[in-house]
This record gives C-alpha cells, structure tokens and sequence, in this order.
C-alpha cells in the first residue's frame, strides 16, 4: 500500500498546474467523492494493526500535498479567467475619492474644542420666526438694531425669514431646557448682503450659549482665550474691543491679528491689521426673561463665531467668496487637512 501512495505522491509532483489538462487530472483522481484518498481510507481500515503507524503517516503526507496543490489550483483559477479576459491581481485602476469642504473641516474642529470642555450639539431651523430671531433676543419689531442685519424676508403672516444668525437657537433651547445650559450650535446664516471678498449672503456662524448660577464675564473671557490658543496656538493675538449686541450687556468683539503688509491685508482688515471673528457678552436680563428664565438667579454668556473669517485666518485665504464657488484647484488644497 505504501508504493500505491508513494506513486500517487510522484503523480502529483510531475503535475504542470498551468495546463488545464493536468488541473483536471488532478481534480478527478485527488478531489471530491472518487478521490483516490476514500479508498486509501478504507484499505486503512482493514491494514493489521502492526502497518497502520506506518501507512497512516504516508497517507497524511498524501493528503497535505494534496491540500496544497488544491490551493494552487484555485490560485490558478483566480489568476487568469479567460471568460472574463481580467487580470484580478494586476493593481487596481485610481479612483479618486471627494473630501470635505475646508469650511465642513474647520467647523468640526471647533466644535471639537468646545465639546472637549462639556458643551453639548444643539440644531435650530433655517427658516425661523421673527421671535426667535429677533423679538426674544431683544429686538422689538422697530429697534434700530434689526438693520445691522439685512433680512431676507419669506412671509408676513406668519412672519417667517432666513435667519440672520445663530442666536435664534439660544432663544430656541432656552425656552425648552432650564439650566444649567452649556450647548453650541453651528448653522448656516443668511443676509441680505452685497457680496464681496469679506461679506457673503450666506455663511457659517457658531453659537455658544452658557447659562447657570453665577457666570461672569471672567468665564466668558477664559473660554474665549482658551478657545482660540487651542485653534491657533499660544502665539496668536487676540484683542477683546467694547462693542454692542442688543441681547448681550456688556457685549465685546474679538479681534485676532492678520497682519498689515501688503495692499490686501490692507483691504481684508480695513487698515487696522485685526480681523473680528466674534461677538459674545453677558446675556442680557431681559432675555433671559423673555425666555422663561430667573434672571436673579441666572447668569449666563453668548457668542458667535463666523466659520469663514476663522477659516481665512487660518490659512491665510483672502477672498471669501471662494469657500462657494466649488473651484476644484481651491479646494484641492485643503484635501490633506484633517
Ligand atoms: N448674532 C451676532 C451676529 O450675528 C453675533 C453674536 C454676538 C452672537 C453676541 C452672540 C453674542 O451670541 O452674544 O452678529
């Protein structure tokens, strides 16, 4: 029996896996159910007792080449499918992948650094009531202050626009949640606005919202700092200027420093060299009444971020209007970003 077994094992050895005729050989005789193993097998069976070590070790070495072998054999098949004339291991054809926008990019950094100290994701509509947007957060129907904001109206009555910033949320979670409030909302804006290399008539803002016992203007400013040296690195400047939002008191603006070199720093800053990137403040007691809130008890601060400007300043774009324009040589150059 061991001859049988060496001869099949020789048999095996002389076989050319690249002809067909020698992979059906092989398949006939070694594979499946008329596999010359299922008779070495039962011969096995009825060997005395003293051949069997024997036998059984020569029958193993059978089976592993065999084994072997069929793992060529289906190599051989994939390798080459004449039926359908491909090469599977030639490398694959580069298919070129999309990437997030640089201003998708940015936002989530930022909103990373504000989730990383506890503020939770809020969402508000696009299309908002005149309330929210403005009534609530201070801005009766004449208030001169609704012009620093030119609104794109859809209807009268009801009285539904575009909103003009992301503070309609504030107004918006305040009434549903009592605090302690910690949320940031980032959204797309709307104004009604010429458009130009520093405005656009449709943006990115990032609302921030804290209210709970005791928050001063010291709060705010810790925040503000650390929110911008974990963005632009310890280095930055930064400059908080007095300024005036009807649902913040005291409200403040903050600068950061772009430089004053050539003629479109110059443009890009109006000559001052500083570009603002938000409004923030304490929110104003009425507010915070008008949303349902104890302002003797609460205290609380807001701000709001433009995405592009942040954007800009990062990495020095001079012109807003390319974050829209979908110019694939633009944004090309932010594809490595994370
Ligand atoms: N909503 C303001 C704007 O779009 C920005 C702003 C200023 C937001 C002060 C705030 C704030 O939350 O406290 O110009």
């Amino acid at each position: 029996m061991i001859e049988k077994i060496n001869k099949y094992i020789d048999d095996i050895n002389k076989l050319d896996f690249s002809n067909k005729k020698d992979v059906d050989f092989f398949n006939k005789n070694f594979l499946g159910k008329n596999s010359v193993l299922s008779e070495l097998f039962i011969e096995f069976k009825n060997l005395p007792n003293e051949n069997k070590k024997h036998t059984g070790k020569a029958i193993n070495s059978l089976k592993q080449l065999i084994s072997k072998r069929q793992q060529k054999t289906n190599l051989a098949k994939t390798d080459h499918n004449p039926k359908l004339d491909i090469d599977l291991t030639l490398p694959s054809n580069f298919e070129p992948t999309g990437t997030l926008h640089p201003i998708t990019k940015v936002q989530s950094r930022i909103v990373d650094i504000f989730q990383r100290v506890g503020f939770s994701l809020s969402d508000g509509p696009e299309i908002e009531d005149d309330w929210h947007n403005f009534s609530a957060l201070n801005m009766p129907k004449d208030h001169p202050a609704r012009d620093m904001q030119d609104t794109f109206f859809i209807s009268k009555d009801p009285d539904y626009l575009l909103r003009t910033h992301t503070s309609s949320v504030q107004t918006r979670y305040m009434q549903d949640n009592s605090p302690p409030i910690r949320i940031i909302s980032p959204g797309r804006v709307f104004r009604k606005e010429a458009i130009s290399s520093r405005a656009h008539c449709l943006f990115h803002q990032i609302e921030g919202l804290y209210v709970d016992k005791g928050v001063t203007f010291a709060d705010l400013k810790t925040m503000i700092n650390y929110f911008v040296e974990s963005l632009f690195g310890k280095e930055v400047k930064t400059r908080f200027r007095p300024s005036f939002f009807p649902f913040t008191e005291p409200s403040a603006e903050v600068d950061i420093y772009w430089g004053l070199k050539t003629e479109t720093d110059y443009k890009i800053t109006k000559g001052t060299g500083w570009l603002e990137i938000m409004g923030c403040g304490m929110i104003d007691p009425n507010v915070l009444t008008n949303v349902g809130i104890d302002s003797t008890k609460f205290s609380g601060y807001a701000f709001g971020l433009g995405v592009e400007r942040i954007t800009m300043l990062l990495y020095q774009v001079e012109d807003l209007r390319l974050f829209f324009e979908n110019d694939l040589r633009f944004l090309k150059q932010f594809s490595n970003l994370d």
